[in-house]
């Protein structure tokens, strides 16, 4: 197939050539030897051959370059980190409907992934480049294989500082194909406590960072059943979220990749557990040891990590990173109050006594929550001695929920 780029025709695509370290590929040289403009990095407007009649545009200010780009009558250059289609500036000169002639390098995820020795098909690509690095530090929660592309003063420091003490190997790809390239692995304490050069990328991997083969990358996320029978977890004296509530109650929490779930009161853990299946972050908090153990047993049968934290709430919730949704199994209206306090899309409360149904919906309205409920009662099938069907009677449970 010829890529018919008539470079210099009115309406040519822009080119987008990507830079990895190693020297272009004959056609991307030959499209920068065309350039009569060439917008970059000052680090790659450096490092490459930029032919002398060429107006060089230093990045900068994206929009200007943009702008710039869009203007020109030439044969405009964009030179760009890596893959320039993944998570680059092929969208954005798309978003302005100018047409690209993309000729990439190798992304700096995959240099990173192949300098460390792994597989990256079954890695979960998140971005911190621009904007609040809390999704990308809940899925490093979350997941076992996460690589992140930073950005200075959101780096590899900072990240495995809000990751505390979870238990992660991390690897920091600095100046990837570049003078002073320097990859490390080391712990998050050690990544909290240097400074990095940029750019840089940073994989966070736990111990069994590779969960087998898969057909698609990101393998799926969302579990293939929810709302999992009782007998699915370890319970004591039938103190879980029955099946039927926790359903509805995910339904409201919404659970997923970047997101971070409190379970208050977890007792058993079902529901942290069910988030901690559709990809989210979960922090789990009982005043009960034994609960917080039964919790971590629960996750480790069902392959994924929980936060277990042993705490009352609401005293212990200022300790905790802010949520985007929370479930709240034990306590009333004060743990309902004081976590809407903290923000959260959704909140979600499980309550068994009549009585703390509306103040804990008044607790979700006074902060603003848009609040529904309904009262449960499901009838379970139950069998007979001859083999008919039954209707067996769970007890009602209470769920209210507010969103915002
Ligand atoms: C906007 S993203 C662009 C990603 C790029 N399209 C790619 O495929 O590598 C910018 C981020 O990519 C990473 N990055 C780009 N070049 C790098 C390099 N030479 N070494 C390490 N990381 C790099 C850094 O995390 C940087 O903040």
């Amino acid at each position: 197939m010829t890529r018919g780029r008539d470079a210099g025709a009115a309406g040519a695509p822009v080119a987008v050539i990507g830079v990895d370290g190693r020297p272009l590929a004959p056609r991307a040289a030959a499209l920068l030897a065309g350039a009569t403009l060439v917008v970059g990095a000052a680090r790659h407007l450096d490092a490459l051959p930029v032919p002398d009649r060429a107006a060089r545009h230093v990045l900068g200010d994206v929009t200007a370059a943009l702008e710039a780009t869009g203007r020109h009558e030439g044969r405009a250059v964009v030179l760009a980190s890596g893959d320039p289609g993944f998570f680059g500036i092929v969208r954005l000169l798309r978003e302005r409907g100018l047409r690209v002639d993309v000729e990439p390098a190798v992304s700096s995820v995959a240099a990173a992934f192949a300098r460390a020795g792994h597989s990256w098909d079954d890695a979960v690509v998140v971005s911190a480049h621009g904007r609040d690095p809390r999704r990308a530090v809940n899925a490093c929660r979350a997941l076992p294989k996460v690589a992140v592309l930073t950005a200075p003063g959101c780096g590899p420091a900072e990240i495995a500082g809000a990751l505390g003490d979870l238990p992660r190997v991390l690897v920091v790809a600095e100046r990837l194909g570049a003078p002073g390239e320097r990859v490390t692995t080391c712990t998050p304490d050690e990544a909290a406590a240097r400074t990095w050069a940029d750019p840089n990328v940073l994989l966070v991997l736990a111990a069994d960072a590779s969960p087998g083969r898969g057909w698609a990358s990101p393998r799926r996320l969302t579990p293939s059943r929810w709302g999992l029978p009782e007998e699915s977890y370890e319970h004591r004296d039938s103190m879980i979220s029955k099946a039927e509530v926790r359903a509805l109650a995910l339904a409201h929490l919404g659970p997923g990749l970047g997101d971070l779930v409190w379970d208050l009161g977890c007792g058993s853990g079902s529901v942290a557990v069910e988030c901690a299946r559709f990809g989210a972050a979960v922090v789990a908090v009982d005043r009960d040891p034994a609960q917080c153990e039964r919790a971590r047993r629960n996750a480790r049968d069902h392959g994924v990590e929980l936060s277990v934290v042993r705490g009352d709430a609401p005293a212990c919730l200022p300790d905790l990173p802010d949520p985007d949704a929370v479930f709240a199994g034990g306590g009333g209206p004060a743990v309902v109050a004081a976590a809407a306090a903290r923000g959260a899309r959704s909140v979600v409360a499980a309550l068994a006594a009549v009585d703390r149904v509306a103040p804990v919906r008044d607790a979700l309205r006074a902060a603003s929550y848009e609040v529904g409920g309904a009262a449960l009662t499901a009838s379970r099938f139950g069998g007979l001695p001859d083999g008919s069907t039954r209707l067996v009677a769970a007890n009602p449970v209470f769920l209210v929920w507010g969103h915002r």
